[in-house]
């Protein structure tokens, strides 16, 4: 590269700045290639005697075609929120866009509609995901069948490949006519796999896929949602307590309290010397009106309390402790 200082676009100026400062932060984060929008949303149980807020204003994009983990400690809505995605619950309050459909106003009837086409699901038990007395193929055949399409000639035979094809993409081609007791749990997570895409789903969530299951086994299947997203395009969400994921996944986003925190982004660069290096880099979410949590940790390491000092710079922001004295 051959960039010199006066390549450099002018910089601006101190009173431009402010105005971009002062500008509106309503801005909307909607964009056309976006699988996933949620807008604060919220999620609030109420039993007998107590309300716990599950979602307390989660924002979340998610791009066509990405490939993103989420993680977070138990109890921090990972499930209610792909619950909510998948359309199996819905939201107290904000707004939650999947593939078009707003999730906040489908009748019934779009909701199973929606389930069964625009979503796809994997369950960490793998006895949940799977019927026992099929086997493996009749299991991936068995949403084409109940997809609600008027049966035509030579329907039965795409079925039969589009089954063929997906078991083949997932290695396990070779296990198709076995029942899921004959097969390992990584199998039987492979084949549930299948059958969450057997209607070509605008999205695949999966809840803790790989929690049954050993580490050498649980990084397979990754390797397959990996696959799966590279050979078919699909947008894959994977909810995972496992933070070594971050290293297997462009995008990992970590949830606390209800809220999206912090978002771990994989680069990967070729060095001067033609290597291939990946680096991580971790960034605390936006939300829409410009709020910024900082992690606890940084928090704690500069013994930040109350306030801090900012200060606009032309391409940055600085955060400075300023305590009161005790
Ligand atoms: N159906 C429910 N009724 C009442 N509380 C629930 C329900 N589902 C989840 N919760 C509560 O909501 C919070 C988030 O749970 P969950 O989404 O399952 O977290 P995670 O999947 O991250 O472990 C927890 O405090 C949990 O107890
Ligand atoms: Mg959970």
């Amino acid at each position: 590269m051959s960039s010199t200082e006066t390549d450099k676009p002018a910089e601006p100026t101190y009173e431009e700045l402010q105005r971009r400062a002062k500008a509106s932060r309503d801005v909307p984060t909607y964009s056309h290639d976006a699988v996933i929008v949620c807008d604060r949303l919220v999620r609030i149980f109420t039993t007998d005697t107590v309300e716990v807020q599950a979602l307390q204003g989660l924002d979340l994009t998610v791009t066509k075609s990405d490939l993103v983990a989420l993680v977070g400690a138990s109890g921090s809505g990972k499930s209610t929120l792909l619950n909510i995605l998948a359309g199996l619950d819905a939201p107290t309050a904000g707004s939650a866009t999947v593939d078009g459909n707003d999730l906040l106003q489908m009748t019934s009837r779009q909701r199973l509609d929606y389930r069964r086409h625009t979503i796809g699901f994997v369950w960490q038990q793998t006895a949940r995901n799977l019927m026992p007395f099929l086997t493996a193929a009749q299991n991936v055949t068995l949403p084409m069948q109940l997809n609600g399409r008027r049966f035509s000639p030579g329907l039965g035979k795409q079925r039969a490949n589009r089954t063929n094809q997906l078991l083949e993409t997932l290695g396990i081609g070779h296990l198709a006519d076995r029942r899921p007791a004959q097969l390992s749990g990584g199998e039987q997570q492979r084949v549930a796999i299948a059958v969450a895409l057997a209607n070509n789903p605008a999205l695949l969530l999966a809840d803790e896929p790989t929690g049954e299951l050993d580490t050498e086994t649980a990084d397979g299947i990754f390797q397959a949602f990996r696959t799966v997203n590279q050979e078919l395009g699909t947008t894959v969400v994977i909810v995972t307590h496992d933070p070594m994921v971050a290293g297997e996944v462009r995008r990992t986003v970590a949830v606390r309290d209800g809220r999206t925190s912090t978002e771990i982004l994989r680069h990967t660069l070729t060095g001067d010397d033609g290597a291939r290096h990946t680096s991580h880099t971790e960034y605390a979410m936006l939300d829409r009106s410009g709020r910024v949590q900082l992690p606890r940790e940084f928090l704690e390491a500069l013994g930040i309390r109350h306030r801090v000092a900012l200060n606009l710079g032309t391409d940055h922001i600085t955060v400075h402790p300023h305590n009161e004295p005790a």
